[in-house]
Protein backbone atom coordinates (compact mmCIF):
# COMPACT_ATOMS: atom_id res chain seq x y z
CA UNK A 1 0.00 0.00 0.00
CA UNK A 2 1.14 3.65 -0.90
CA UNK A 3 0.87 5.94 2.07
CA UNK A 4 1.24 9.49 1.94
CA UNK A 5 1.95 10.70 5.75
CA UNK A 6 2.15 14.28 6.93
CA UNK A 7 4.51 14.50 9.86
CA UNK A 8 3.59 17.53 12.77
CA UNK A 9 5.75 16.27 15.06
CA UNK A 10 5.32 19.97 17.30
CA UNK A 11 6.80 21.01 20.65
CA UNK A 12 8.58 19.64 23.44
CA UNK A 13 9.17 15.86 22.78
CA UNK A 14 7.14 15.45 20.20
CA UNK A 15 9.49 15.51 17.84
CA UNK A 16 11.81 12.84 19.52
CA UNK A 17 8.53 10.52 19.96
CA UNK A 18 7.98 10.79 16.69
CA UNK A 19 10.68 9.72 15.17
CA UNK A 20 10.60 6.75 17.06
CA UNK A 21 7.01 6.38 15.33
CA UNK A 22 8.40 6.92 11.93
CA UNK A 23 11.28 4.39 12.22
CA UNK A 24 8.83 1.72 13.46
CA UNK A 25 6.41 2.71 10.13
CA UNK A 26 10.02 2.59 7.88
CA UNK A 27 10.47 -1.10 9.52
CA UNK A 28 6.70 -2.06 8.66
CA UNK A 29 7.35 -0.58 5.02
CA UNK A 30 10.26 -2.62 4.65
CA UNK A 31 8.84 -6.04 5.84
CA UNK A 32 5.78 -5.93 4.41
CA UNK A 33 6.54 -3.84 0.73
CA UNK A 34 4.49 -0.57 0.95
CA UNK A 35 5.66 2.46 0.64
CA UNK A 36 5.04 5.47 3.25
CA UNK A 37 6.30 8.45 2.33
CA UNK A 38 6.79 11.27 4.71
CA UNK A 39 6.44 14.95 4.83
CA UNK A 40 7.23 17.17 7.61
CA UNK A 41 5.94 20.60 8.45
CA UNK A 42 5.33 22.75 11.41
CA UNK A 43 2.91 23.57 14.17
CA UNK A 44 2.52 24.66 17.77
CA UNK A 45 4.96 26.75 19.12
CA UNK A 46 7.18 26.05 16.79
CA UNK A 47 5.04 27.40 14.10
CA UNK A 48 4.42 30.67 16.14
CA UNK A 49 8.05 31.12 16.53
CA UNK A 50 8.77 30.59 12.88
CA UNK A 51 5.61 31.96 10.97
CA UNK A 52 3.38 33.71 13.61
CA UNK A 53 0.59 31.22 13.36
CA UNK A 54 0.13 27.87 15.33
CA UNK A 55 -1.18 26.32 12.31
CA UNK A 56 0.64 27.65 8.18
CA UNK A 57 -1.54 27.41 5.24
CA UNK A 58 1.19 24.99 4.17
CA UNK A 59 0.87 22.91 7.24
CA UNK A 60 -3.05 22.72 6.48
CA UNK A 61 -2.42 22.64 3.24
CA UNK A 62 0.17 19.34 3.25
CA UNK A 63 -2.79 17.71 5.84
CA UNK A 64 -5.23 18.10 3.35
CA UNK A 65 -3.21 16.21 0.34
CA UNK A 66 -1.92 13.32 2.70
CA UNK A 67 -3.63 10.32 3.37
CA UNK A 68 -3.04 10.26 7.32
CA UNK A 69 -1.32 12.32 9.61
CA UNK A 70 0.91 11.82 12.77
CA UNK A 71 0.74 14.00 15.28
CA UNK A 72 3.72 14.83 18.32
CA UNK A 73 2.82 17.41 21.02
CA UNK A 74 2.31 20.82 20.97
CA UNK A 75 2.37 23.33 24.09
CA UNK A 76 4.89 25.57 25.56
CA UNK A 77 5.08 27.20 28.99
CA UNK A 78 5.85 29.87 27.65
CA UNK A 79 2.15 30.37 26.93
CA UNK A 80 0.93 28.44 29.55
CA UNK A 81 2.27 31.15 32.00
CA UNK A 82 0.57 34.13 30.31
CA UNK A 83 -3.52 33.50 29.69
CA UNK A 84 -3.74 37.01 27.95
CA UNK A 85 -1.16 35.92 25.08
CA UNK A 86 -3.67 36.19 21.83
CA UNK A 87 -1.67 32.86 19.78
CA UNK A 88 -1.33 29.95 21.49
CA UNK A 89 -0.06 26.54 20.39
CA UNK A 90 -2.84 24.77 21.20
CA UNK A 91 -4.94 26.83 18.95
CA UNK A 92 -3.03 24.88 15.80
CA UNK A 93 -4.45 22.03 17.05
CA UNK A 94 -8.36 23.00 17.68
CA UNK A 95 -8.09 24.51 13.96
CA UNK A 96 -6.60 21.46 12.42
CA UNK A 97 -9.20 19.45 13.72
CA UNK A 98 -12.12 21.81 13.00
CA UNK A 99 -10.49 22.20 9.58
CA UNK A 100 -10.05 18.51 8.60
CA UNK A 101 -13.23 17.57 10.53
CA UNK A 102 -11.71 15.12 12.59
CA UNK A 103 -14.88 14.35 14.98
CA UNK A 104 -14.26 11.48 16.80
CA UNK A 105 -11.17 10.98 19.07
CA UNK A 106 -10.46 7.68 19.54
CA UNK A 107 -8.50 6.36 22.80
CA UNK A 108 -8.12 2.72 23.87
CA UNK A 109 -6.63 2.08 27.73
CA UNK A 110 -5.86 -0.91 28.53
CA UNK A 111 -3.67 -2.57 31.49
CA UNK A 112 -1.40 -4.66 30.74
CA UNK A 113 -0.38 -7.62 32.39
CA UNK A 114 3.20 -6.57 32.94
CA UNK A 115 2.66 -2.98 34.22
CA UNK A 116 0.23 -4.22 36.57
CA UNK A 117 2.35 -3.09 39.42
CA UNK A 118 3.08 0.06 37.90
CA UNK A 119 -0.56 2.19 38.29
CA UNK A 120 -1.15 3.50 41.62
CA UNK A 121 -4.69 1.92 41.55
CA UNK A 122 -4.68 -1.97 42.84
CA UNK A 123 -3.85 -4.80 40.58
CA UNK A 124 -7.00 -6.50 41.19
CA UNK A 125 -8.84 -3.15 39.97
CA UNK A 126 -7.15 -2.94 36.88
CA UNK A 127 -6.42 -6.42 36.01
CA UNK A 128 -8.44 -6.55 32.15
CA UNK A 129 -9.49 -2.95 31.72
CA UNK A 130 -9.72 -2.60 27.93
CA UNK A 131 -11.88 0.45 27.40
CA UNK A 132 -12.04 2.18 24.04
CA UNK A 133 -13.10 6.23 24.69
CA UNK A 134 -14.98 7.85 22.10
CA UNK A 135 -14.60 11.77 22.13
CA UNK A 136 -16.41 14.34 20.31
CA UNK A 137 -13.49 16.22 19.22
CA UNK A 138 -14.71 19.28 16.78
CA UNK A 139 -17.64 20.55 18.79
CA UNK A 140 -19.23 21.79 22.46
CA UNK A 141 -17.81 24.07 24.96
CA UNK A 142 -14.27 23.93 23.06
CA UNK A 143 -15.74 25.44 19.65
CA UNK A 144 -18.71 27.31 21.36
CA UNK A 145 -18.74 31.52 21.20
CA UNK A 146 -16.39 32.73 23.52
CA UNK A 147 -16.78 35.82 25.33
CA UNK A 148 -14.90 38.52 27.68
CA UNK A 149 -16.93 41.96 28.62
CA UNK A 150 -15.05 44.58 28.23
CA UNK A 151 -14.06 45.45 31.78
CA UNK A 152 -12.51 41.74 31.64
CA UNK A 153 -14.69 40.80 34.65
CA UNK A 154 -16.98 38.20 33.18
CA UNK A 155 -16.69 35.33 30.95
CA UNK A 156 -18.00 33.02 28.64
CA UNK A 157 -18.17 29.70 26.79
CA UNK A 158 -20.80 28.67 24.96
CA UNK A 159 -21.40 24.64 24.73
CA UNK A 160 -23.37 23.84 21.88
CA UNK A 161 -23.99 20.03 20.11
CA UNK A 162 -26.78 19.41 17.27
CA UNK A 163 -28.56 16.04 16.52
CA UNK A 164 -25.95 14.79 13.97
CA UNK A 165 -22.33 16.03 15.63
CA UNK A 166 -24.16 13.49 17.91
CA UNK A 167 -25.37 11.02 15.61
CA UNK A 168 -22.14 10.43 13.49
CA UNK A 169 -19.71 9.73 16.33
CA UNK A 170 -22.34 8.02 17.97
CA UNK A 171 -22.63 5.40 14.92
CA UNK A 172 -18.95 4.88 14.93
CA UNK A 173 -18.90 4.20 19.03
CA UNK A 174 -21.74 1.51 18.42
CA UNK A 175 -20.41 -0.23 15.75
CA UNK A 176 -16.89 -0.58 17.74
CA UNK A 177 -18.89 -1.81 20.65
CA UNK A 178 -20.08 -4.84 18.07
CA UNK A 179 -16.67 -5.51 18.04
CA UNK A 180 -15.81 -5.59 21.54
CA UNK A 181 -17.77 -6.56 24.53
CA UNK A 182 -20.92 -4.91 23.19
CA UNK A 183 -21.45 -2.33 25.51
CA UNK A 184 -21.79 1.51 25.25
CA UNK A 185 -21.74 3.78 28.16
CA UNK A 186 -22.86 7.59 27.59
CA UNK A 187 -21.04 9.73 29.94
CA UNK A 188 -22.93 12.92 30.25
CA UNK A 189 -24.54 15.71 33.10
CA UNK A 190 -27.87 15.04 31.47
CA UNK A 191 -29.15 15.84 35.42
CA UNK A 192 -27.64 19.77 34.66
CA UNK A 193 -26.98 20.10 31.06
CA UNK A 194 -29.17 20.66 28.06
CA UNK A 195 -26.81 19.54 25.66
CA UNK A 196 -26.38 16.32 27.79
CA UNK A 197 -29.98 15.55 27.30
CA UNK A 198 -30.22 16.06 23.75
CA UNK A 199 -26.83 13.28 23.83
CA UNK A 200 -29.40 10.87 26.05
CA UNK A 201 -32.67 11.31 23.41
CA UNK A 202 -30.17 10.91 20.25
CA UNK A 203 -28.17 7.60 21.20
CA UNK A 204 -31.23 6.07 22.77
CA UNK A 205 -32.79 6.40 19.43
CA UNK A 206 -29.68 5.55 17.40
CA UNK A 207 -29.27 2.51 19.82
CA UNK A 208 -32.24 0.90 18.41
CA UNK A 209 -30.48 0.17 15.39
CA UNK A 210 -27.38 -1.70 17.48
CA UNK A 211 -29.92 -4.46 19.25
CA UNK A 212 -27.30 -6.33 20.01
CA UNK A 213 -25.37 -3.20 22.26
CA UNK A 214 -25.97 -2.75 25.86
CA UNK A 215 -26.38 0.92 26.45
CA UNK A 216 -25.51 2.44 29.70
CA UNK A 217 -25.61 6.12 31.04
CA UNK A 218 -23.32 7.38 34.09
CA UNK A 219 -23.54 11.32 34.59
CA UNK A 220 -19.56 12.62 34.25
CA UNK A 221 -18.86 12.75 37.98
CA UNK A 222 -19.77 9.38 38.95
CA UNK A 223 -18.03 8.34 35.98
CA UNK A 224 -14.77 9.68 37.27
CA UNK A 225 -14.94 7.64 40.38
CA UNK A 226 -16.24 4.53 38.54
CA UNK A 227 -13.38 4.86 36.42
CA UNK A 228 -11.37 4.65 39.09
CA UNK A 229 -13.03 1.75 41.34
CA UNK A 230 -14.02 -0.56 38.89
CA UNK A 231 -12.73 0.40 35.38
CA UNK A 232 -13.38 -3.55 34.19
CA UNK A 233 -17.06 -2.76 33.94
CA UNK A 234 -16.39 -0.23 30.85
CA UNK A 235 -16.69 -1.77 27.55
CA UNK A 236 -16.85 1.42 25.11
CA UNK A 237 -17.25 4.88 26.39
CA UNK A 238 -18.97 7.81 24.20
CA UNK A 239 -18.67 11.01 25.49
CA UNK A 240 -18.46 14.98 24.25
CA UNK A 241 -15.67 16.79 24.00
CA UNK A 242 -14.77 18.25 27.27
CA UNK A 243 -15.78 15.04 29.76
CA UNK A 244 -13.87 12.81 27.26
CA UNK A 245 -10.36 14.96 27.67
CA UNK A 246 -10.95 15.03 31.21
CA UNK A 247 -12.02 11.28 31.39
CA UNK A 248 -9.23 9.95 29.08
CA UNK A 249 -6.66 11.55 30.81
CA UNK A 250 -7.80 10.46 34.49
CA UNK A 251 -8.05 6.97 32.55
CA UNK A 252 -4.30 6.83 31.41
CA UNK A 253 -3.16 6.06 35.37
CA UNK A 254 -4.83 2.70 34.61
CA UNK A 255 -2.02 1.41 32.19
CA UNK A 256 0.54 3.17 34.24
CA UNK A 257 2.05 5.96 32.73
CA UNK A 258 0.29 8.52 30.19
CA UNK A 259 3.42 7.82 28.24
CA UNK A 260 1.79 4.45 26.78
CA UNK A 261 -1.94 5.93 25.30
CA UNK A 262 -2.30 6.09 21.64
CA UNK A 263 -5.25 8.11 19.77
CA UNK A 264 -6.95 8.31 16.63
CA UNK A 265 -8.81 11.06 15.62
CA UNK A 266 -11.17 10.53 12.30
CA UNK A 267 -13.32 12.18 10.12
CA UNK A 268 -15.35 11.53 6.80
CA UNK A 269 -12.31 12.34 4.69
CA UNK A 270 -9.00 12.68 6.91
CA UNK A 271 -7.87 11.01 9.94
CA UNK A 272 -4.99 11.76 12.25
CA UNK A 273 -2.53 9.72 15.00
CA UNK A 274 -1.28 11.34 18.14
CA UNK A 275 -0.02 10.00 21.56
CA UNK A 276 -2.62 12.09 24.20
CA UNK A 277 0.71 13.15 26.45
CA UNK A 278 1.24 16.44 25.89
CA UNK A 279 4.60 18.32 24.92
CA UNK A 280 6.36 17.68 28.59
CA UNK A 281 8.72 20.62 28.05
CA UNK A 282 10.85 19.41 31.09
CA UNK A 283 12.11 16.22 29.61
CA UNK A 284 12.83 17.63 25.96
CA UNK A 285 15.53 16.69 24.46
CA UNK A 286 17.18 14.20 27.68
CA UNK A 287 15.48 11.05 25.56
CA UNK A 288 13.41 10.16 28.61
CA UNK A 289 10.36 10.52 26.80
CA UNK A 290 8.22 7.08 26.43
CA UNK A 291 7.87 6.79 22.70
CA UNK A 292 5.30 4.03 23.05
CA UNK A 293 2.32 6.05 22.74
CA UNK A 294 3.29 7.75 19.52
CA UNK A 295 4.77 4.28 18.22
CA UNK A 296 1.11 2.50 19.19
CA UNK A 297 -0.41 5.97 17.30
CA UNK A 298 1.16 4.58 14.04
CA UNK A 299 -0.14 1.06 14.84
CA UNK A 300 -3.54 2.63 14.78
CA UNK A 301 -2.67 4.61 11.51
CA UNK A 302 -2.31 0.96 9.66
CA UNK A 303 -5.13 -0.26 11.48
CA UNK A 304 -7.15 2.62 10.01
CA UNK A 305 -6.23 1.49 6.55
CA UNK A 306 -6.78 -2.09 7.40
CA UNK A 307 -3.77 -2.93 7.86
CA UNK A 308 -3.86 -5.25 11.20
CA UNK A 309 -1.06 -7.69 10.22
CA UNK A 310 1.13 -4.66 10.59
CA UNK A 311 -0.55 -2.82 13.25
CA UNK A 312 -0.35 -6.29 15.37
CA UNK A 313 4.01 -6.82 14.78
CA UNK A 314 4.20 -3.55 16.29
CA UNK A 315 1.46 -4.09 19.47
CA UNK A 316 3.71 -7.50 19.73
CA UNK A 317 7.09 -5.46 19.75
CA UNK A 318 5.54 -2.91 22.30
CA UNK A 319 4.07 -5.92 24.80
CA UNK A 320 7.57 -7.15 24.38
CA UNK A 321 9.84 -4.35 25.56
CA UNK A 322 7.29 -4.02 28.43
CA UNK A 323 7.80 -7.68 29.22
CA UNK A 324 11.82 -7.05 29.27
CA UNK A 325 11.60 -4.08 30.98
CA UNK A 326 12.95 -1.64 27.90
CA UNK A 327 11.41 0.59 29.11
CA UNK A 328 11.93 4.73 29.65
CA UNK A 329 11.50 6.04 33.55
CA UNK A 330 8.49 6.68 33.38
CA UNK A 331 7.77 2.34 34.05
CA UNK A 332 11.84 1.56 35.14
CA UNK A 333 12.79 2.49 38.52
CA UNK A 334 16.00 1.10 37.67
CA UNK A 335 16.69 3.42 34.63
CA UNK A 336 19.71 1.83 33.33
CA UNK A 337 20.41 4.00 30.25
CA UNK A 338 16.79 2.55 28.23
CA UNK A 339 16.23 5.83 25.91
CA UNK A 340 13.38 7.34 24.12
CA UNK A 341 15.12 6.15 21.17
CA UNK A 342 16.47 2.62 22.76
CA UNK A 343 13.07 1.27 22.91
CA UNK A 344 12.23 2.74 19.23
CA UNK A 345 15.23 0.39 18.23
CA UNK A 346 13.62 -2.89 20.04
CA UNK A 347 10.74 -2.16 18.36
CA UNK A 348 11.89 -1.70 15.22
CA UNK A 349 14.32 -4.99 15.59
CA UNK A 350 10.91 -6.74 16.67
CA UNK A 351 9.27 -5.75 13.66
CA UNK A 352 12.46 -7.26 11.68
CA UNK A 353 12.86 -10.46 13.69
CA UNK A 354 9.45 -10.88 15.44
CA UNK A 355 10.97 -13.60 17.83
CA UNK A 356 7.42 -14.27 19.19
CA UNK A 357 4.49 -12.57 17.55
CA UNK A 358 2.02 -14.75 19.05
CA UNK A 359 2.52 -12.69 22.17
CA UNK A 360 -1.00 -10.66 21.32
C1 LIG B 1 -5.85 16.66 24.21
C2 LIG B 1 -5.24 17.96 24.68
C3 LIG B 1 -5.90 19.09 23.89
C4 LIG B 1 -7.38 19.08 24.23
C5 LIG B 1 -5.29 20.48 24.14
C6 LIG B 1 -3.80 20.49 23.88
C7 LIG B 1 -5.98 21.53 23.35
O1 LIG B 1 -5.39 18.12 26.05
O2 LIG B 1 -5.69 16.32 23.02
O3 LIG B 1 -6.45 15.96 25.02
O4 LIG B 1 -7.81 19.64 25.24
O5 LIG B 1 -8.13 18.49 23.45
MN1 LIG C 1 -6.29 16.39 27.04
Amino acid sequence: MKLNIAVLSGDGIGPEVTHQAIKVLKAIAQEFDHSFRFKEAPVGAIAIDQTGNPLPDDTLQLCEASDAILFGAIGDPKYDNNPSAKVRPEQGLLKLRKSLGLYANIRPVKAYETLLDKSPLKENVIKGTDISIYRELTGGIYFGEKQLSEDGQVASDLCEYSREEIERIAHLAFKAAQSRKKKVTLVDKANVLETSRLWRKVVTELAKDYPDVELDFLFVDNAAMQMILNPKQFDVILTENLFGDVISDEASVIGGSIGLLASASVGNKHAMFEPIHGSYPEATGKGIANPIASILSAAMLLEHFGLYKEANVIKAGVEKSLQLHVTTPDLNDNFDHITTSKVGDFIEDFIHNPKDSNLN
